[in-house]
């Protein structure tokens, strides 16, 4: 709320009146840090980038071949709001090979990535003043969506103890009276860790018992590296599941994800999706046909590979460095480092790393409150040899 004050100052600042939903929508703390790096990038300094939350592979050609042709052979128009047929039809097919599932094609509906598919899950679901569940540290987006619909992100601490996840007894625990649903995700964004099955289905009956809505983002599906991961429509059909096309098949920038919702809440997202998108990216679905073809799916195995060295790697020099990792990141691209052997304010060091060391990281104060300042997230979406001389201009920080 605007103080009499703040509200004349803003005025006088910006020329119009913002509405409270848009001035407490924070922005990405890292943000600033990202410009700078950039600005050392050009300026001629070799920085490390490990800020970033994308592959830092080029499209896969197939995917590329597929783009091209639908631009030189079909009129490039408005597709219908849920998403082309025969892409709903490759994704059912995904989950057929990949979990055993039939899931009708009328229940996945296409979208803008991940990040629409969030919030219109949570438009669906969630009343203004009523709060959604979640781990801290989690994905920092959800907490401003869940804000833009006048309603709230509940955040809940979680240590190594229960695998930086949330479990049932979590879930019992802090249920409210306002709590409209749990979001999962796993593998988490920043921690890389993964709910265990059986914590997955009780967590699913928690839920229930408690009259909820589950959500689980599976964006980072395909991308663990010990052991497949089940979707939770394995295990609870009624669940919400949100994915994308961003990370395992590498197409950040072609901004295309899909939902899965219980048959009877699909048309209302649809219509959702009609209002707010009118439709996902033509050209990216023709494109995303491809992403399933066999050729494609060798091409992201074998970057699922140079993800594994690199964690390996990444770990194992961060934790001879002393930085706290109690469990070792399963899935995503990502570690979630404690430093507080080195600094009890974790974002003033990121920025000492960035100008002093040009390692370029994002401080934990981007993923919740809980020990944020403590830790530091690291992508190793870089090469094996960068994350090797960042690891080595740390090592020169730290002992000297
Ligand atoms: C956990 C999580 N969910 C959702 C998103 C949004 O992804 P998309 O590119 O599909 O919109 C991200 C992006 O980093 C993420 O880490």
């Amino acid at each position: 709320m605007y103080t009499a004050e703040s509200f004349n100052e803003r005025v006088r600042c910006m020329g119009f009146v913002p509405s409270n939903r848009v001035a407490e929508i924070e922005t990405f703390k890292v943000m600033d840090l990202l410009k700078r790096a950039k600005q050392l990038d050009v300026a001629g300094f070799d920085v490390v980038h490990m800020e970033a939350g994308e592959p830092d592979f080029s499209t896969a050609a197939p995917i590329a071949e597929a783009a091209k042709k639908a631009i030189d052979s079909a009129a490039i128009q408005y597709t219908p709001a849920a998403g082309i047929p025969e892409l709903r039809e490759q994704i059912s097919l995904w989950y057929q090979s990949k979990y055993g599932l039939e899931i009708a094609p009328e229940r996945i509906i296409v979208t803008t990535g991940a990040s629409s598919a969030l919030l219109m899950i949570f438009a669906l679901l969630t009343d203004a003043g009523q709060t959604f569940m979640m781990a801290d540290p989690g994905y920092p987006c959800n907490r401003q969506f869940l804000r833009f619909l006048e309603a709230k992100a509940q955040l809940v601490p979680v240590t190594a103890e229960s695998n930086l996840q949330l479990t049932s007894e979590l879930v019992e625990e802090h249920w409210q009276e306002d709590t409209a649903g749990v979001l999962l995700a796993s593998p988490a964004n920043p921690t890389g860790t993964v709910v265990p099955e059986a914590q997955l289905r009780a967590i699913s009956e928690q839920v229930k018992q408690s009259g909820g809505s589950l959500i689980v983002d599976e964006l980072y599906h395909g991308l663990t590296y010990e052991q497949d991961v089940p979707s939770v429509l394995e295990i609870d059909n009624s669940a919400f599941v949100v994915n994308s096309f961003s990370k395992y098949f590498g197409m950040t920038g072609w901004r295309l994800g899909w939902l899965v919702a219980p048959e009877e809440a699909a048309p209302e997202l649809e219509k959702l999706a009609q209002n707010l998108m009118i439709s996902p990216h033509t050209v990216s679905q023709y494109a995303a046909l491809a992403a399933f073809k066999p050729e494609t799916l060798e091409i992201l195995e074998q970057r699922k590979e140079q993800f594994r060295l690199r964690r390996d790697l990444l770990v194992g020099g961060l934790r001879s460095l002393g930085f706290e990792l109690p469990i070792t990141p399963e899935g995503a691209f990502y570690v979630y480092a404690g430093a507080k052997h080195l600094t009890d304010d974790t974002f003033d060091y990121c920025w000492r790393l960035l100008e002093e060391d040009h390692i370029a990281t994002t401080p934990g104060k981007d993923f919740g409150h809980y020990r944020s300042n403590e830790f530091i997230r690291f992508s190793y979406t870089t090469g094996l040899d960068r994350i090797q001389v960042a690891l080595d201009r740390l090592e020169q920080r730290i002992h000297g």
